[in-house]
């Protein structure tokens, strides 16, 4: 699959590892430019691209950047992806330590739709609530016990069943989580964030998922 990711740190830069090492075709941008990627370029064999040409032709896009760093985009950032290409949000709202106040998160938008509006696409949120190094070393064939899950959500079932299949290849139990409405249950301070339970601990952790921001995750 010919994957376009626009962010290249913990992230952006351990899916470049896991999927170019699975065969994909990976395009990645920073922003900074490509001169600034070539080391990755070389470990893993993904082209390096300026931002604005990260999803050209892609049949998936990812945006792994800063939430506050979402509106600085270029506009038009995903319009060279192919027809029905997802695009997914791996983003989360940390107010106190990197992003700031974002208002309408803090009034309650979740954040997968925050990004999704400024983007000007829809999203599926996936990747949020797992440590980039357990996204590069953790990964487990189907059927293992304990392999972990991670949740995804999102409004487009054709989109979040792509995501999916692409995230049981990485290693992971893919957990369906619902529309972007209810993807506040998978944000940071919420039972499944950040702790690698299996399928059936996910949908509990998602479950039991109160909507109120703690206010350790306010601005
Ligand atoms: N770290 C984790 O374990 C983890 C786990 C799950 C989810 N997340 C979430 O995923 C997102 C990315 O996290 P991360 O830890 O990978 O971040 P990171 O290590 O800080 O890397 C951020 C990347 O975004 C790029 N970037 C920033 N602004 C950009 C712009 N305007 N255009 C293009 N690229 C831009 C940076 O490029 P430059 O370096 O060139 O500025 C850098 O490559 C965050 O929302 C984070 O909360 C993180």
């Amino acid at each position: 699959m010919r994957i376009g990711i626009i962010g290249a740190g913990n992230i952006g830069g351990n899916l470049t590892r896991r999927w170019t090492a699975l065969g994909h075709e990976v395009r990645v941008a920073n922003s900074r430019g490509p001169e600034t990627l070539q080391d990755l370029a070389a470990e893993t064999g993904a082209t390096a691209v300026p931002v604005t040409e990260a999803a050209e032709g892609a049949e998936l896009v990812v945006v792994t950047i800063p939430e506050k760093a979402i509106p600085s985009l270029p506009k038009g950032v995903l319009d060279g992806r192919a027809p029905g290409a997802p695009v997914v949000d791996t983003g989360n709202y940390y107010p106190r330590q990197r992003d700031g106040r974002i208002a309408e998160i803090e009034d309650g938008m979740p954040e997968s739709a925050w990004v999704a509006k400024q983007l000007g696409h829809p999203v599926v949120k996936a990747f949020n609530g797992i440590y980039a190094d357990h996204l590069l070393g953790r990964g487990l064939p189907a059927g293992t016990p304990a392999r972990i899950a991670l949740p995804v959500a999102g409004d487009d079932e054709e989109a979040k069943a792509k995501v999916m299949a692409l995230i049981d290849e990485l290693g992971f139990d893919p957990v369906d989580a619902g529309g972007i409405d209810e993807s506040w249950r998978q944000q940071p301070g919420t039972p499944v964030y950040g702790a690698d339970l299996d399928a059936d601990g996910v949908r509990k952790a998602l479950a039991e998922a109160s909507p109120e921001r703690t206010a350790e995750w306010r601005a």
